[in-house]
């Protein structure tokens, strides 16, 4: 699949808490095909501290309109840069990076776990395996009620199940606890989110002999293969999270 460096538009910017936020983005020409699991390299333009770009995955596609979206959570210099852009900005990504989450095969049973900015790529697998016949399970976990984001994108999507740590919605706890891993009978889960939270589903999906991907967020520098600074061991050695991944099996890991 062909990479590109763009300058995009900021056709829509919305703000979904103090923490996060989404840009709609459109291009002068059609966009490219994207597969769920994604990202894009962001530049961030306007500071000196942050030269190297930024990952963020695709978190929804729609091509009729010829637009897609990024979700992003502000967690330092360079997120908070990008969430002063408005409408009518624009901004440079190299796109689309990376390998895809796997299509499941017929008659699966699906899981998709998601916490914090780990939801991102969620949205977009979730449509895509609405639009191959397939209606995942979603368990999505937050902080508390008000941190909920994006609830009604995925209950169109997928049937959803939520943990809040103070248990103001859905269950109290974290996602690797919610009652549906001990009643759900799933061949397939994928995952993103922190890594205790993908080792825990990594270690629950083993042991239940359950397919497990997951998406990891390592640190990356230039996306695309030649910095190695976020190589990761597997069975096969040592691969690039930006190019070989950042979708892996968990059973690949050296976890
Ligand atoms: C493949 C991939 C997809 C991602 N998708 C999303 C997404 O859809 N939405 C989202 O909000 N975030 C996503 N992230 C995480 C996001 O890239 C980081 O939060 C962001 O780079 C932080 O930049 P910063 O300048 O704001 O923070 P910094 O001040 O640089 O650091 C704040 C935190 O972010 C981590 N971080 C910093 N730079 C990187 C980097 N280049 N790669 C990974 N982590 C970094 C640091 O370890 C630190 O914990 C993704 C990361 C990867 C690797
Ligand atoms: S980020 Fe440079 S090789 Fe992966």
């Amino acid at each position: 699949m062909a990479k590109r460096i763009e300058d995009l538009r900021i056709v829509e910017r919305e703000s979904l808490n103090k923490d996060f936020f989404i840009l709609k983005l459109a291009g002068d020409t059609e966009i490219p095909e994207m597969k769920p699991g994604q990202f894009a390299q962001v530049r961030v333009d306007g500071s000196r501290d942050t030269f190297l770009r930024r990952p963020v995955s695709i978190h929804d596609v729609d091509y009729a309109g010829n637009t897609f979206k990024l979700l992003i959570q502000i967690a330092g210099k360079g997120t908070l840069v990008l969430s002063r852009l408005k409408e009518g900005d624009s901004l440079n990504l190299i796109y689309p990076l990376g390998n895809s989450f796997t299509l499941p095969g017929n008659g699966e049973k699906i899981l998709l776990i998601g916490g914090g900015c780990g939801i991102a790529p969620l949205l977009f697998l979730a449509k895509h395996l609405n639009a191959h016949g397939f209606i995942p399970d979603i368990l999505l976990g937050f902080r508390n009620r008000e941190r909920i984001i994006e609830y009604d994108e995925y209950k169109n999507a997928g049937n959803v199940f939520l943990t809040t740590e103070d248990g103001s919605m859905g269950e109290k706890g974290y996602v690797t606890t919610h009652s549906v891993l001990q009643t759900g009978t799933y061949s397939r889960v994928y995952c993103c989110g922190p890594a205790p939270m993908m080792k825990a589903v990594a270690g629950f999906s083993k042991k239940k002999r359950i397919i497990c991907e997951v998406s990891l967020e390592n640190l990356m520098a230039c996306g695309f293969g030649v910095c190695l600074c976020c190589t990761v061991e597997t069975v096969r050695g040592n691969l690039s999270t930006c190019v070989d991944g950042p979708i892996f099996n968990t059973n690949d890991l050296k976890w």
